[in-house]
């Protein structure tokens, strides 16, 4: 049931999804391409790891992993991010989570306030945006403020329009690269003066970065590269990462949150009360997977595959941008609802709104809902599915523009 606290939460997208579908008829066999849920084989480790481990489902685990697991983790992030030995304590810095979805939310309830200089808290989010951070605000009473990312924009949200009145009393931001939906990476640069900014105006930044190994060109740069450069204090960032879309582990739910002492500290109070901790066969089968990295290049080479695809079948059309990480396409149709049903009826193709992902706020661009004229598109199934759904998705962007041949 929806409680006062959260009764600003729309329905989840996915609902919303199928109320819009209802209605209509599907004009071929569903092919899927709403949800960003990946499709490709499962690493055989997962389940030979999981299956040696399985008598161990009889203890209860311990909220921060294994000290295995915490020394991959540890050794994985100093790998992908060239980081110095040493850089990161993996028994004091970096804590395991139920999937990265619940641990974005229960590190602003250890790490944030409702109330700062005696006002309501705000808490910068990017938008559109992944739903949870909306809940985490609401959470602790604080106000979710959204801040477009738009093309204008580079797909990025760009923190420092927001107003000062704001940002004095923000006490938390969550910022997503790559994003989802948009597909873009933010640069060094860009991590490092979101950092800068939580330094002057004193806030806490959840780096959130699940889509870091899915990418067509050099290797996203992460947060905690900056923190590394000297760009903030370790204590005010806090990166997210996942074996969800790296490993396709999705049901697997195991992810990681590396941070400052004191802050992964005070999440792992809370979570010694609150929290779900993984069990221990899969910190063992989560272990071998930080470990290994031949089937996260095999799987980048799949998603490879089907960017160009997506470039062969889209490219050049209106509405159309390439994404440079991540698995989504997010494409301007002029109104993301109508092309979203449209697409349903003409072919059978399932896409999400891009309004789902999104809210209108009043401060911003004229308080629109920045997702409202997009269609997210996901790239998950193989390219033999997904390329009848990339010519459909074809056709209703030449018809957008009067060019249907
Ligand atoms: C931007 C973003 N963050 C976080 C998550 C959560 O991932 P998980 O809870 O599976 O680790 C997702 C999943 O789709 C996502 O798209």
């Amino acid at each position: 049931m929806t409680t006062r606290r959260f009764s600003d939460l729309p329905e989840y997208a996915f609902p919303r999804l199928r109320a819009l579908l209802a209605p209509h008829e599907p004009g071929g066999p569903e092919i899927a391409m709403s949800i960003g849920e990946p499709r490709h084989p499962l690493p055989e480790l997962l389940a030979e790891t999981l299956a040696r481990h399985a008598h161990l489902y009889n203890k209860y685990p311990p909220i921060d992993g294994t000290p295995g697991w915490r020394e991959a983790v540890g050794a994985w992030l100093i790998r992908r991010y060239g980081l110095a030995e040493g850089a990161l304590d993996p028994d004091a810095q970096i804590l395991p989570l139920n999937g990265s979805r619940e641990g974005l939310f229960s590190a602003a309830l250890a790490l944030a306030s409702g109330e700062k200089n005696g006002e309501r808290a705000a808490f910068l989010l990017p938008n559109p945006f992944y739903q949870v951070y909306a809940a985490a605000a609401l959470a602790i009473g604080a106000e979710p403020v959204c801040v477009p990312a738009t093309e204008a924009s580079g797909w990025l949200p760009d923190f420092s329009t927001v107003p000062q009145d704001i940002l004095r009393r923000t006490t938390f931001a969550y910022y997503c690269s790559p994003t989802n939906p948009q597909g873009a990476v933010a640069s060094l640069d860009a991590l490092s003066q979101v950092m800068a900014l939580a330094e002057t105006h004193g806030f806490t930044v959840a780096f959130d970065e699940p889509y870091s190994e899915v990418y067509r060109g050099d290797p996203p740069a992460g947060a905690l590269q900056a923190v590394a450069a000297g760009a903030a204090d370790p204590e005010r960032v806090l990166v997210f990462n996942t074996l969800s879309k790296r490993s396709n582990a999705a049901g697997l739910r195991s992810a990681f949150v590396a941070g400052g002492r004191e802050a992964i500290g005070a999440i792992k109070r809370l979570r010694a009360y609150s929290g779900s901790p993984n069990p221990i066969p899969a910190l063992h089968a989560a272990e071998a997977l930080w470990r290994d990295e031949d089937h996260v290049i095999e799987n980048r080479r799949l998603y490879r595959e089907k960017y160009a695809l997506a470039d062969e079948i889209l490219g050049g059309l209106p509405g159309y941008h390439a994404p440079e990480a991540g698995f989504f396409l997010w494409l301007d149709v002029g109104d993301g609802e109508a092309g979203t049903v449209h697409l349903w009826r003409e072919s059978g193709v399932k896409c999400l709104p891009g309004a789902y992902l999104g809210r209108g706020d009043p401060r911003f661009i004229g308080g629109e809902n920045p997702g409202a004229r997009f269609m997210r598109a996901a790239l998950v199934e193989t390219p033999e599915v997904i390329r009848p759904g990339l010519e459909a998705i074809a056709r209703l962007l030449k018809e957008q523009e009067g060019q249907t041949p």
